[in-house]
């Protein structure tokens, strides 16, 4: 008994010496020292031995597990060193080692413009409001002067939504609904989106964004106008820059003006930008008319005013020397990018 004690000893201690892997450490636990391992089933032929013999073996049998047991105790705090520095490894992370960057958006051109033009006319001393882009056709038209069939509701190609309901064809309904609420004297702008029954060209989209302005006040002239406009012009596309008034009709105004500057590609040559032109268009604009100064519950022989719509897609194209408005819209990441 004494010699399969011994053998069991070495067996045990030649296996634990080989076993690389807490795994086959409690595998080789079990196979000794488990309820059917070897060592338990040697102890359980004790009893077959004489009372003399007993207490010696019990002795040498404890002393024999016990070397077991220490020897698997210390191989398996190496192994989990071993383990605990294989995981630190394999978890190591380089904190030197260049991140992963991360995109950075920008603002959108026509917002972009929008911002600047806005910072002109609040050091102008306007006020911004905003309305709505689903908007009553009496804001939209009737009280903007334009008759039930006066020619401008179809000439701009309306998007109707019922006979009363339009996508407004302008921001000029900003105009009657600024009056409506507030006494004057009053200076406004009012940035927005605005929509066109048009086919989407180089120069043309269902979409675009107006900017209006409005100042209405006693003694207000087409003085004024000319000198904020211009003020504006040059402000946005330089002081070099030509500005001209044509006139024009709008139900509106009147008189009415459109605005052109100098073509910023070409200085007035003439080139694809401007259609062999030099001049750009970028500019509606006009004395209130006094049906709507009246409409709008304002007494025409007090107060005078005038109103602009300024089209910031047609400010985006010259300033940023592009041909074509449907890049606005398509959101091509290389178009976009250029303006960081
Ligand atoms: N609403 C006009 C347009 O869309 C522009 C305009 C605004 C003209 C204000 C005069 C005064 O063409």
């Amino acid at each position: 008994m004494k010699n399969m004690l011994k053998e069991i000893l070495n067996e045990s201690i030649e296996a634990l010496n080989k076993a690389d892997s807490l795994e086959e450490l409690e595998n080789l636990k079990v196979k000794v020292l488990g309820r059917k391992g070897s060592l338990t089933s040697i102890l359980r032929g004790m009893k077959d031995l004489s009372k003399e013999e007993r207490p010696m073996m019990g002795k040498y049998a404890n002393e024999i597990r016990e070397k077991i047991e220490n020897s698997l105790a210390e191989k398996e705090k190496i192994l989990q060193e071993k383990r605990k520095e294989f995981l630190l490894e394999r978890e190591r992370i380089d904190v030197t080692m260049p991140g992963k960057k991360a995109e950075r958006g920008n603002v959108h051109p026509l917002t972009k413009t929008i911002n600047e033009v806005k910072s002109v006319f609040i050091g102008l001393g306007y006020d911004v409001v905003d309305g709505p882009e689903v908007e009553l056709t009496y804001y939209n038209f009737d009280a903007l002067n334009a008759p039930k069939f006066h020619p401008s509701r179809d000439y701009q190609d309306t998007f109707y939504i019922n006979p009363e309901i339009v996508l407004r064809t302008q921001t000029s309904p900003m105009q009657a609904r600024t009056m409506e609420k507030n006494a004057p004297p009053l200076k406004i702008i009012a940035p927005g989106r605005v929509y066109r029954n048009d086919n989407l060209d180089a120069t043309h989209s269902p979409l675009f964004t107006q900017m209006e302005g409005l100042a209405v006040g006693k003694g207000i002239s087409f003085g004024d106008l000319k000198g904020t406009l211009t003020t504006f012009c040059k402000a946005i596309f330089g002081e070099e820059r030509e500005v001209r008034f044509r006139p024009h009709n709008f139900p509106f105004t009147e008189p009415s003006a459109e605005v052109d500057i100098s073509c910023i590609v070409c200085g007035g040559k003439g080139c694809r930008v401007c259609s062999d032109t030099g001049w750009i268009e970028i500019l509606g604009a006009g004395m209130v008319h006094p049906n709507v100064l009246a409409m709008a519950g304002y007494d025409p022989n007090e107060v005078s005013g005038f109103a602009f719509g300024l089209e910031i897609e047609r400010t985006c194209i010259p300033k940023y020397g592009m041909n074509a408005i449907r890049a606005f819209y398509e959101n091509d990441n290389r178009f976009l990018e250029q303006f960081k």
